[in-house]
């Protein structure tokens, strides 16, 4: 794999192209977030000596459709490589037209696993921009069809194989999205470290990734210097390196209806549920323990994460998570998203209730404790 992270890592983009001989160039950005910025500029500096074409129409949380529309352009013409720039959802776009274009069936199919992932896609280059979704990291991308979140995920064909992550990236993101996208890579750690799949090498990056979202999440939103964006954009590596050996759990699972029913962007979804989750997990017992390492396993791996938010128990850990949101002015309260009746709720529980999907969380949840957790956070 070539990895390049950190100041001026973007310079190997084109040392890349070159060396791999890569021509013909189907480049997917966002589309306000890459006009009139210093992405553009950079990139398209990167790309003088090439050929390329630009897709960008598509919306956040990218909806099969969107992609089905990109397929059919990057089919148009003989592209040898995709270089997705932009956050999660952009890099994710990358994935799916670089492993539906190889492989066989339709991109719905494929998604919902009626046909197999049976080889590598087109090479994609990975440049992520937001400091949050580490989805340069990992060998899944989130699909929405019909509001309904799936996973296009493959261990062996869907692994990063060219990442650049520089800083220099994130020097235009507007405040509200950097607090939301480090919050995404603080879940995704926190997810992690708890997570029934967790190893050591998985809870090496993820004790990582949460320091130093400790450490400069609040300097990177309020007054963003060269050191708190290096170390978010390190930091979200870290949690997206983390999740790819361990998936996400309980925050993840809730947050898609909230984000897809609600258009609560992902990473302020996901950590809405963070702080009661983190008390929820500390409390589990022998008879609802799901980690087969058993529940002093699991409490042990809480106090160890607790130590490392920076807190002396849980309660305090959870207080100290709620107090960064409320610092980079991120709202706690499902009601001040507009997420208020009890139909509201009832839509969350519907949804993000998939116990496919709350299985890797260490204690089990069952629709009533998913009430009270959402009751907590009303
Ligand atoms: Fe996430």
């Amino acid at each position: 794999m070539f990895e390049y992270i950190g100041y001026n890592s973007i310079e190997n983009l084109k040392r890349i192209l070159k060396s791999e001989s890569f021509k013909n160039i189907f480049l997917i950005t966002g589309r306000k977030s890459f006009a009139n910025t210093k992405i553009k500029e950079l990139i398209y500096n990167s790309l003088e000596d090439v050929e390329f074409f630009r897709f960008y129409d598509f919306t956040p949380n990218p909806k099969i459709e969107d992609i089905e529309k990109g397929l059919s352009l990057f089919q148009s013409d003989n592209y040898d490589v995709i270089i997705a720039v932009g956050g999660g959802s952009v890099i994710d776009m990358g994935k799916c037209i670089s492993i539906f274009s190889t492989n066989k069936g339709t991109s719905e199919s494929l998604v919902l696993k009626e046909n197999p992932i049976m080889k590598k896609g087109v090479p994609l280059i990975r440049i992520p921009t937001t400091s949050g979704s580490g989805s340069e990291a990992t060998h899944f991308a989130v699909v929405y069809i019909k509001n309904n979140k799936y996973s296009l995920a493959e261990p062996n064909f869907m692994q990063p194989e060219y990442v650049i992550v520089d800083p220099q990236f994130s020097y235009d993101l507007p405040k509200r999205i950097t607090a939301y996208s480090g919050m995404d890579a603080l879940t995704q750690a926190i997810e992690s470290f708890w997570n029934i799949n967790s190893t050591p090498e998985s809870k090496n990056y993820s004790e990582k990734a949460i320091k130093l979202v400790m450490e400069n999440l609040l300097d990177s939103v309020v007054n963003p210097d060269k050191k708190s964006r290096l170390n978010m954009a390190v930091a979200a590596n870290y949690a997206g390196k983390a999740i790819n050996l361990t998936k996400t759990t309980a925050c993840h699972a809730i947050s898609y209806p909230i984000t897809s029913y609600f258009n609560v962007p992902h990473g302020h979804a996901v950590a809405l549920s963070l702080p009661p989750m983190i008390d929820y997990n500390s409390n589990v017992n022998k008879d609802d323990v799901l980690d087969s390492r058993g529940v002093k396993f699991v409490k042990e791996s809480m106090k160890e994460l607790i130590s490392i938010i920076g807190a002396s128990n849980a309660l305090k850990a959870k207080g100290v998570v709620s107090q960064l949101m409320k610092n980079i002015d991120l709202e706690t309260k499902l009601g001040e998203l507009g997420i208020k009746t009890d139909e509201d709720i009832d839509v969350i529980i519907k949804n993000g209730f998939n116990p496919e999907r709350v299985k890797n969380n260490p204690r089990k949840i069952d629709e009533n404790q998913l009430r009270m957790i959402l009751e907590e956070i009303r």
